[in-house]
């Protein structure tokens, strides 16, 4: 172990240096980051979800202002099309269109995927952004608890459908927005949903973020030989709109602590625009270093090769592919 490695270390021990922007600027000064601005995207097609704010919002101006040809998903036409007037505006860049999806309802994930294969012959970044956290259970049309068909198994289905043009564009990558949060859920397909009258938002949203990770291990094992590298990764603490609805007394005590969206963001754009994590597919990443997906041995107990085979059925059969 390095001197840098050596330092990281320190301060990924203590979550409250790690995740929040201490651990962004000890990071960045640490391994002397390439900035953003660094990263070309003329002529590269991005297709974000949850692109209307927080940390989404942030990439998107980003990917824009470095070139990117970008399509901008939400759930709401009229708030999209709002974020692509404002970005065209701001960046010059008028190569961005928008495209309404619930990720949770899985006829419209069709749909995303039947115009991105219309509109766009390349598809160099796909990420699964769009997330939130809820405080009761609500259900996607199919049934689903809504956290994981909207982070789960449309997510799934999306990258499904999208891997042949993905496969036929060299070096392109899928991202995974997960979340620190995972680290305290075990592995678990039979109960990946909870059940509306013990339903707890923290809990079901890290079994969804669990299963994210997973997914995307696994994604790189059976499709990485196409040529496409999958990546996920966690943002830390972020202020944005999200935890402002989810989480007000926790971001109450964090106040300042809290990295800003663009912060949150930092890693999310340099995992699509440097070629250091295609070295790494299947990658799980924090301020542009590679971290493992357990800290607890608890949960690396319940990361079974069996219970990984039975969540990859589990998801393709509700995704209904
Ligand atoms: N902020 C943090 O500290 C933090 C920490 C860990 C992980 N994350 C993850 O980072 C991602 C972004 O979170 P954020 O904090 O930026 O939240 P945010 O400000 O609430 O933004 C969430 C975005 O997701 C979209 N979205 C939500 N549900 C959707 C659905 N069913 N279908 C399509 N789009 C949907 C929203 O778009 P519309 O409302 O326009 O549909 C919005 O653009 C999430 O996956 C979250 O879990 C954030």
């Amino acid at each position: 172990m390095n001197v840098r490695d050596l330092a990281d270390a320190a301060i990924e021990i203590p979550i409250v240096t790690s995740f929040t922007k201490i651990g962004y600027h000890a990071r960045r000064r640490l391994d002397d980051w390439t900035p953003l601005t660094d990263y070309d995207f003329g002529g590269r097609v991005v297709v974000l979800t949850g692109a209307t704010s927080g940390l989404g919002r942030c990439a998107a101006q980003l990917f824009t202002e470095q070139g990117a040809t970008l399509v901008v998903v939400g759930r709401s036409a009229d708030r999209n099309q709002g974020v692509v007037d404002e970005i065209v505006a701001s960046s010059g860049n008028t190569a961005v269109s928008q495209i309404a999806c619930d990720t949770g309802e899985y006829d419209q994930v069709r749909h995303l995927a039947d115009q991105v294969l219309t509109d766009h012959d390349r598809l160099d970044v796909l990420i699964h952004n769009a997330g939130a956290l809820t405080a009761e259970r609500h259900d996607s049309s199919d049934g689903t608890e809504q956290t994981i068909a909207s982070q789960v198994v449309g997510p799934f289905l999306l990258t499904t459908l999208l891997l042949d043009r993905l496969a036929e564009t060299e070096g392109s990558r899928v991202i995974t927005m997960s979340s620190g949060g995972m680290y305290t859920a075990g592995l678990t397909v039979d109960q990946l949903q909870m059940p509306a009258d013990d339903y707890k938002g923290t809990e079901q949203y890290a079994r969804a973020k669990r299963a994210q990770v997973t997914l995307n291990e696994m994604w790189a094992e059976r499709s990485g030989h196409r040529g496409v590298s999958f990546q996920a990764m966690h943002p830390g603490w972020a202020d944005t709109p999200g935890v402002e609805a989810a989480l007000p007394g926790f971001r109450k005590v964090m106040g300042p602590l809290l990295r800003d969206a663009d912060q949150g963001a930092d890693t999310l754009v340099w995992l699509a625009g440097d070629a250091a994590p295609l070295d790494h597919n299947g990658g799980f990443w924090l301020d542009r270093r590679l971290r493992s997906i357990h800290k607890l041995p608890t949960t690396k107990k319940t990361d079974t090769p069996e219970r990984r085979e039975r969540l990859w059925s589990w998801v393709t059969e509700r995704a209904g592919l």
